[in-house]
């Protein structure tokens, strides 16, 4: 019988495993919002985490989750005469143009097949051929374990259409993955806390360029709660607009701190030494589901060309070592499954994982 009061160790590709040392720091004393010690806390966040994302520009601390940040982009950034152009290969970057319409912007669509990457080449010829004021992109596709090559994009994009806001979702990719804000030109980009800083959930963290936030000055209707002029103002006093996850940001800080202390690119290294090892074994028994040369290092998403029955894998790895490791994303439910390898998940643990993997299907 499910336990939330005793659940498995999570090897999904999100909420991840939290150390804990981790959880010890959402227990500390809380602060009051508007006190010196609440801003401390903030102040040294932002500013570790500017480190990490390479940028001198904003640093927004959200109490929402990643997805706040798909419908901040657009009803912050886009006026409501013009056009997105949203990049489709999975999933999450489905979802994004859908909120893109919901938000009652016109969304045009860049779709490529599932587990395809966007190009550069694709997304050039799609924004010559149209008038758009932003892109968007998911960095890491968590249904399909596909990284776009988002440096190779930001090239062109600031080479060919430097005028087009770019707003990339670094979700499952922030930390795992090399991100370097600034340099890449990007206007917005966001994670969530329970992906590879592997803190409970409940925190987004997201970066915003100056033009971005100029640019929202002239848009109308942005709302409140997600309204970046409202909490760059909050911010330049390292604050936030409405009460934040205090706790969640202390956690944060921890995290941040230890992070810096490794170099992030040892970070990056680790991830990539963790994702080339599961890729091995997915290699010898399964395939790899997306094009083999966009394979992400924070989860492999594996095609199931041995049919084993993942559901009864998955509740037989869960029943006798209380870990557990996700089914496919949707449509792919059934055709793949899915290992995390990130935060502060181990090579060590993975190899636990892939050994009771190996028991169960022979
Ligand atoms: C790439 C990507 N974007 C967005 C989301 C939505 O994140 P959240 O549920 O934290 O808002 C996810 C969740 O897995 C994701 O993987």
């Amino acid at each position: 019988m499910p336990d939330w009061k005793h659940p498995p160790r999570l090897f999904i590709p999100g909420p991840v495993k939290v150390s804990d040392d981790v959880l010890q720091q959402l227990a500390r004393p809380t602060l009051g919002h508007r006190t010196q010690e609440y801003m401390q806390l903030h102040g040294e966040t932002v500013q570790l985490l500017k480190r990490m994302l390479f940028t001198d520009q904003h640093v927004f601390l959200s109490t929402s989750s990643g997805s706040g940040i798909w419908e901040a982009a657009i009803r912050n950034c886009v006026a409501p005469e013009e056009t997105v152009l949203c990049t489709c290969c999975g999933a999450f970057s489905d979802k994004w143009a859908e909120v893109v319409t919901l938000c009652g912007r016109e969304a045009d669509v860049l779709e490529v097949a599932w587990g395809q990457a966007i190009t550069p080449e694709l997304l050039d010829e799609k924004l010559a051929a149209g008038n758009y004021a932003a892109v968007t992109l998911v960095y890491n596709e968590t249904s399909t374990g596909l990284a776009n090559p988002v440096y190779a994009i930001s090239e062109m994009m600031k080479a060919k259409h430097p005028d087009v806001l770019v707003f990339v979702d670094s979700v499952s990719a922030m930390v795992g993955l090399p991100l370097h804000f600034d340099d890449l030109g990007w206007d917005v980009t966001f994670a969530s806390v329970q992906k590879a800083f592997a803190i409970p959930p409940g925190l987004a963290v997201a970066a915003v360029s100056n033009r971005a936030l100029e640019k929202s000055l002239s848009v109308p209707q942005r709302g409140y709660y997600f309204n970046f002029e409202l909490w760059a103002k909050n911010a330049a006093k390292d604050q936030t607009l409405v009460t934040p996850n205090i706790p969640h940001i202390m956690a944060l800080h921890y995290q941040c701190s230890k992070l810096i202390d490794e170099g992030m690119e040892r970070v990056w290294k680790r991830h990539g030494e963790m994702a080339q090892y599961v890729r091995h074994w997915a290699g010898e028994k399964f395939s790899i589901f997306c094009d083999a040369r966009y394979p992400s290092d924070t989860l492999t998403t594996i095609r199931n060309v041995m049919g084993i029955d993942v559901a009864k894998t998955i509740a037989a790895v869960r029943e006798k070592h209380g870990t557990l490791f996700s089914d496919g994303y949707g449509k792919l439910k059934q055709e793949t499954f899915r290992i995390a390898h990130m935060g502060d998940i181990t090579l060590g643990e993975l190899e636990e994982l892939l050994g009771w993997i190996d028991e169960e299907i022979g």
